[in-house]
């Protein structure tokens, strides 16, 4: 060891921690597929495992990273490792639905995954550009994004809980109705504050949101904590509960963004102004 050598300090950046954040559920995403494919679907499985092999070799990688440099070059590199699973989950989803295969994968968890790879792929663009601010458009659009898959993953837990856990099954319920009734609102939104400044209303929803995404953020926990202690009768894996914890603390960070961006952007009357 050369102890001439100052101590290197890790790089780092928000985007390169999102870009870390996204390998790790892309490299989830491939092991809960495989783990849904019939046995006999033996060809899909391998694909499976070798997305789970590719994204976590770049997972790997990424922690290497020293500078903007390497980052921009690894963002080149990885888009197309995620425009590939993005084709896989689609392909694997019209398979399904067209009764080709079996097994216990969800097809609407397919979607909901395959969503989430599209996304990745297009924050990867962003960041390419160096466009990561977030004008009212895609404030407004990240939004319905989100609360459709919050709302999503509350079904999911309803689906996969014992139905002999009421309570739980109940409360998840709640929570789906509520994140479905968020993401309406979002949209209806999305259409009036098309091309517009931002307005008090929209500061007051990114509130409610924050507020909603807060408590179910605390019952994903609660859950996670319950079925990897065996507490809870469900088929959900622990290492599901975590994922979905994960992106529950994602959005909340995205949040956090937004509000900050709309600090800086002064609140309007609905009205439209030129950007
Ligand atoms: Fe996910
Ligand atoms: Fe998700």
């Amino acid at each position: 060891m050369d102890i001439f050598c100052p101590q290197v300090k890790p790089y780092e950046c928000v985007n390169l921690k999102r870009v870390q954040f996204w390998l790790r559920i892309m490299k989830e995403h491939a092991l809960f597929m495989k783990l849904g494919f019939a046995c006999s679907d033996e060809e899909l499985i391998c694909q499976a495992e070798n997305f789970y092999n590719e994204f976590a070799a770049l997972e790997k990688k990424s922690h290497a990273i020293r500078c903007d440099e390497e980052l921009m070059e690894f963002v080149e590199c990885i888009m197309l490792a995620v425009k590939n699973i993005f084709a896989f989950k689609r392909h694997v989803l019209h398979l399904i639905i067209h009764c080709e295969i079996g097994g216990y994968n969800y097809p609407l968890l397919i979607d909901h995954i395959s969503r989430e790879a599209m996304y990745f792929y297009k924050l990867l663009g962003k960041m390419r550009e160096g466009d990561m601010k977030y004008p009212v458009d895609s404030i407004v659009s990240d939004n319905v994004f989100w609360l459709r898959h919050m709302s999503e993953h509350a079904r999911f837990i309803v689906g996969l809980l014992d139905p002999s856990e009421r309570g739980f099954v109940e409360q998840a319920n709640n929570f789906a109705v509520q994140f479905e009734q968020l993401q309406l609102q979002a949209r209806d939104l999305d259409s009036m504050l098309w091309h517009s400044c931002p307005n008090n209303d929209l500061v007051r929803f990114e509130k409610d949101v924050t507020t909603a995404t807060n408590q179910i953020r605390d019952f994903k926990k609660a859950a996670r904590d319950l079925i990897a202690a065996c507490k809870v009768i469900s088929l959900i894996p622990p290492l599901l509960a975590d994922h979905v914890l994960r992106e529950a603390e994602y959005f909340l960070d995205v949040l956090e963004v937004i509000q900050q961006d709309l600090q800086c952007m002064e609140p309007q009357p609905i009205q439209t102004c030129d950007y």
